[in-house]
């Protein structure tokens, strides 16, 4: 229903139109899921010249490209790829531009698998990683060595929230022949352009807010020109696939994500002004609230907030803690968010650029779509319990 070449419209309305093509369907709203690894093909020239748009399961299928066409657009790039989950998103990201013998600077804030990645496999490979401190901005260029190849960024952290200028970091790395890799999870594709911040590679896990029903894993990257046959020819030579069930939860959840992430928004905020004003809370790290460090940044660069954030407790003990968190009836306590309900977890980020320094615990807070008050009286009751235990 969009034109891939129309302008593109309101978020809101991308996200209804993208990647559907109902005539072409019998009139189906929504496109066919497709179960195939075998396409046959007419004659012996067809497929010795894979000249069909779709010649094998594993490289694609209009269900994969009605996805991929749908991030896409909302992205503004010049191609997207699907990958079995978040993680593999940020691995494919991450091997389609470095080669042995690269360096690689990522965020200190960067999601943990991040991290055992670049530690654990980049090293076997021969790329040397240094983490930079995730609000360094312009100075990053002092980190960028002759061999630095790619710069890593996840703005804001999905644990410690810090927002990154973009902008910034991507001139300097740009200076040195470096592309820029965003995990744009947190705001998805619809809350921070990412190309239009200079970034040239941004990847989502999308079981988070596009599947946004906790019921598949899903990753998606896109690219600009500059690096998308790049990612192309790796996603399909690492023989990276994504079952078209899966794929077809992606793009059912693409359909209301606008309309939930204001939700997300709306409780998420109510929730953090309600714990700002809470004796036992030391800290909320939530870029949308006026007097977070990344305030600033974040209302210069995105349009919105989605639903996770985090709360530094003031000290409490592990029992006292354990109490709150083990009788929380509306907030799940599991890994992952996202989807339609809240979730709680305590958070335990790895540093090493520089040692974070907390007053006492982290915790880390998915706001779902349930009602607040409701959420409200829950952690009323929580703390009620903490306080009792401590
Ligand atoms: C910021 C971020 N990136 C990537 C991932 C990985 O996504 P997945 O769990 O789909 O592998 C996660 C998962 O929590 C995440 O929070």
């Amino acid at each position: 229903m969009s034109k891939p070449d129309a302008p593109r419209r309101k978020p809101e309305t991308e996200v209804v139109t993208a990647g559907r093509n109902p005539l072409a369907h019998h009139g189906a709203v929504n496109p066919p899921v497709y179960h195939v690894s075998t396409l046959l093909h007419p004659t012996m020239e067809s497929l010795e010249k894979r000249s069909q748009t779709y010649s094998y399961g594993r490289r694609g299928s209009p269900t994969s490209q009605a996805l991929s066409d749908a991030i896409n657009r909302l992205e503004g790039g010049a191609g997207c790829v699907l990958a079995p989950s978040g993680y593999a998103a940020v691995t494919l990201a991450l091997m389609s531009v470095l080669h042995s013998g690269d360096h690689l600077l990522v965020t200190d804030n960067a999601y943990g698998p991040t991290r055992a990645f670049c530690d654990k496999i980049l090293t076997r490979f021969g790329v040397e990683t240094t983490y930079y401190e995730p609000t360094i901005g312009a100075g990053v260029a002092e980190l960028m060595r002759k061999n630095t190849r790619a710069v890593f960024c996840e703005s804001p952290g999905s644990l410690t929230f810090e927002v990154q200028d973009i902008p910034a970091i991507s001139q300097a790395a740009h200076k040195g022949d470096a592309v820029v890799i965003a995990d744009n999870t947190w705001a998805t594709p619809l809350l921070f352009d990412a190309f239009a911040h200079g970034v040239d590679m941004t990847l989502h896990a999308a079981t988070k807010y596009i599947v946004g029903h906790s019921d598949a894993m899903l990753g998606v990257v896109t690219a600009n020109n500059a690096t998308w046959k790049q990612l192309r020819d790796t996603h399909g030579n690492l023989g990276m696939h994504v079952g078209p069930d899966d794929v077809y939860l992606g793009q059912r959840g693409l359909r209301t994500m606008a309309i939930r992430l204001k939700q997300h928004e709306e409780t998420a905020l109510a929730l953090a002004h309600w714990l700002q004003r809470r004796a036992e809370v030391a800290r909320v790290l939530y870029p949308a609230l006026p007097d977070d460090p990344g305030h600033s940044l974040w209302r210069r660069d995105f349009t919105g907030a989605s639903g996770l954030f985090g709360v530094e407790l003031k000290p409490v003990s592990h029992t006292a803690l354990a109490s709150m968190l083990d009788h929380l009836e509306l907030f799940g306590m599991g890994w992952s968010w996202g989807g339609y309900e809240s979730l709680m977890v305590p958070a335990h980020p790895t540093r090493t650029a520089r040692p974070l320094k907390t007053e006492g615990p982290l915790l880390r807070i998915h706001a779902g779509l349930e009602a607040v008050d409701d959420l409200i009286a829950d952690l009323d009751a929580g703390f009620a319990r903490l306080n009792n235990a401590s």
